[in-house]
């Protein structure tokens, strides 16, 4: 069967461990989790949640990383599904003790420092000291939180595990037998997929589709205007684990090569709609970095090694986090139908609940992001009961640039707080031209509720999030004055919250 650019392939190729596999007739909805326990016999990978929270399914992906060696990152096994594995190298946590029974580093770390008790969490600890160890280990407390802030564990406590961490250490950079290894890996993957043809699955229940381009992509799309397209999996995952849908055909995005890369002009930055949030994070954050920390708080490492900026906005979710914040900087949406490409301001995509504008057969192609000019300063504000790990209950993103004491610019755009991400046009318009003072930030205040009624859920209450949004304002007010009027609101502020 020939595709829009070559030739189609039936097989999904990939390491499992260092063990070649090739799979046919497998159900494209499979889980990585459900493959290992149920077909591999391999157990050490647990189910705790099956949606991305608990983090005791914890594997490392690798593939090779286009400068002749490998990327390695941390997934939920829970919500991939087999097929993404093509290409890739699957590592478990079977695969860390050496033949001769020596417990690899991190695992002996575990011991030494008592790290395990009731150990059903402990294989997925394992895995994401294992990433960290593969990318030279880590001593700072702050950086090994990130890196663990996906993984629960009810009854060792954290301490020991961290401790694990500083202990296990990590590969040296210049390890020449490592780089030599991986290079190795690299060129073996390369070979078992390069100009092989794509990935089409046919099976009884379902189809499934990776392109490798872009052109290849959207002629796929054309042809199944119905298709889930799939990008990290890290929603639509779980419409299969908790919601039991059948998806059928599936289309991946995950392999198509050019549109994976975050690049930048003078004035934006221009993301990819396969990127990552760890990938994209970094970048985002030079251009703002309330955005880079933002990024840093989507869910936890797993969840941002695998999502995506793209798919947090096709999923039209209300509460997604990287919305407002991009609305708020003017950002634009390139979405494309065949050879057709139309850009979009972001704030006009999301028309209602559950509704956007985009046709059947239409992708998001990339996130063009404005840089902010000088003296526009950007602020963005995440309120959830934890830190990590956690869904949004308001979020405010806010642009403003002040002259002379007055307000010359101002963009401010919700989460949490109607249908859809939403920008406050009243409360802009109560503060552009005024001095920003404590009442024009009343009357801003006094706008935004006037034009947002938010909803009563398990996450917050309605007075609830009107009175964060207004308080929101008020931090914005503190942060960006001076010192003194800072000093002097911080008492009216708690007395607000
Ligand atoms: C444990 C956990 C924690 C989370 N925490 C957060 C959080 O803190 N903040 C937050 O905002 N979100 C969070 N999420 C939600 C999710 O991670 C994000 O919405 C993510 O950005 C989705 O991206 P994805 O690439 O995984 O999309 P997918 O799951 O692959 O797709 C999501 C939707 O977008 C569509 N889609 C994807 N890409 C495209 C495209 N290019 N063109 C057209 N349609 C497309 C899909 O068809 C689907 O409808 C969390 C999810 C989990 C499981
Ligand atoms: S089983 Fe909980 S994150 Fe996968
Ligand atoms: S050791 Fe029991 S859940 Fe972590």
């Amino acid at each position: 069967m020939a595709s829009a650019t070559g030739s189609f392939r039936s097989d999904i190729r990939f390491l499992l461990g260092d063990e070649e596999r090739s799979l046919r007739d497998i159900d494209p909805q499979m889980t990585v989790l459900e493959y290992l326990r149920l077909s591999e016999r391999k157990s050490g990978t647990k189910e705790g949640c099956a949606e991305g929270d608990c983090g005791a399914c914890t594997v490392v992906l690798g593939e090779p990383d286009g400068k002749g060696g490998m990327a390695y990152r941390t997934v939920n096994a829970c919500i991939q599904f087999v097929p993404t594995l093509d290409g890739k190298q699957l590592l478990t946590v079977e695969h860390l003790k050496s033949t001769d029974g020596t417990l690899h580093p991190v695992q002996q770390a575990m011991v030494d420092t008592h790290g395990s008790q009731c150990g059903f969490c402990t294989p997925g600890f394992v895995m994401s000291l294992y990433q960290l160890w593969l990318d030279g280990g880590e001593d700072d407390r702050g950086a090994i939180n990130d890196a663990l802030a996906g993984n629960l564990c009810r009854c060792t406590g954290y301490g020991p595990i961290i401790e694990a961490a500083r202990k296990a250490g990590g590969v040296a950079a210049n390890d020449s037998v490592e780089q030599k290894r991986r290079a190795d890996i690299a060129a073996k993957l390369t070979a078992m997929v390069e100009g092989e043809g794509t990935l089409a699955l046919e099976h009884p229940a379902g189809r499934y589709f990776a392109p490798r381009t872009s052109d290849e992509l959207a002629a796929l799309l054309v042809a199944h205007p119905d298709a889930t397209v799939l990008a990290g999996g890290t929603d639509v995952g779980l419409w299969v684990t908790k919601m039991l849908k059948r998806l059928d055909p599936i289309i991946y995005i995950g392999d198509v090569a050019d549109i994976q890369s975050v690049y930048e002009t003078q004035d934006a930055l221009i993301i990819g709609a396969g990127v990552t949030y760890s990938r994209a994070h970094e970048a985002l954050g030079r251009v703002a970095a309330d955005v880079g920390e933002l990024v840093r708080r989507i869910g936890s490492r797993q969840i941002r090694n695998a999502g995506t900026v793209g798919g947090n906005i096709a999923n039209g979710s209300p509460i997604g986090d990287t919305p407002p914040a991009l609305i708020a900087l003017g950002a634009k949406i390139v979405l494309r139908m065949g050879d057709v490409r139309r850009e979009v301001p972001l704030e006009e995509f999301f028309i209602s609940y559950g509704k956007q504008d985009r046709v059947a057969g239409e992708f998001v192609e990339s996130v063009i992001v404005p840089k902010p000019h000088s003296g526009l300063v950007f602020k963005a504000y995440k309120i959830s009961k934890r830190f990590d790990q956690d869904i949004t209950a308001v979020l405010g993103a806010f642009a403003i640039k002040t002259d002379d004491g007055k307000v010359s610019e101002f963009r401010a755009a919700f989460g949490g707080m109607a249908g859809t991400p939403m920008r406050a046009k009243k409360c802009e318009a109560a503060l552009i031209g005024k001095d920003w003072n404590e009442a024009n930030l009343n009357a801003a205040q006094m706008a935004l509720a006037s034009e947002f009624e938010p909803m009563t859920d398990m996450r917050a209450s309605k007075e609830y999030r009107m009175l964060v949004a207004q308080n929101l304002l008020t931090k914005l007010f503190i942060e960006t004055n001076a010192p003194d009027v800072a000093t002097r609101l911080v008492g009216k502020e708690a007395a607000h919250v």
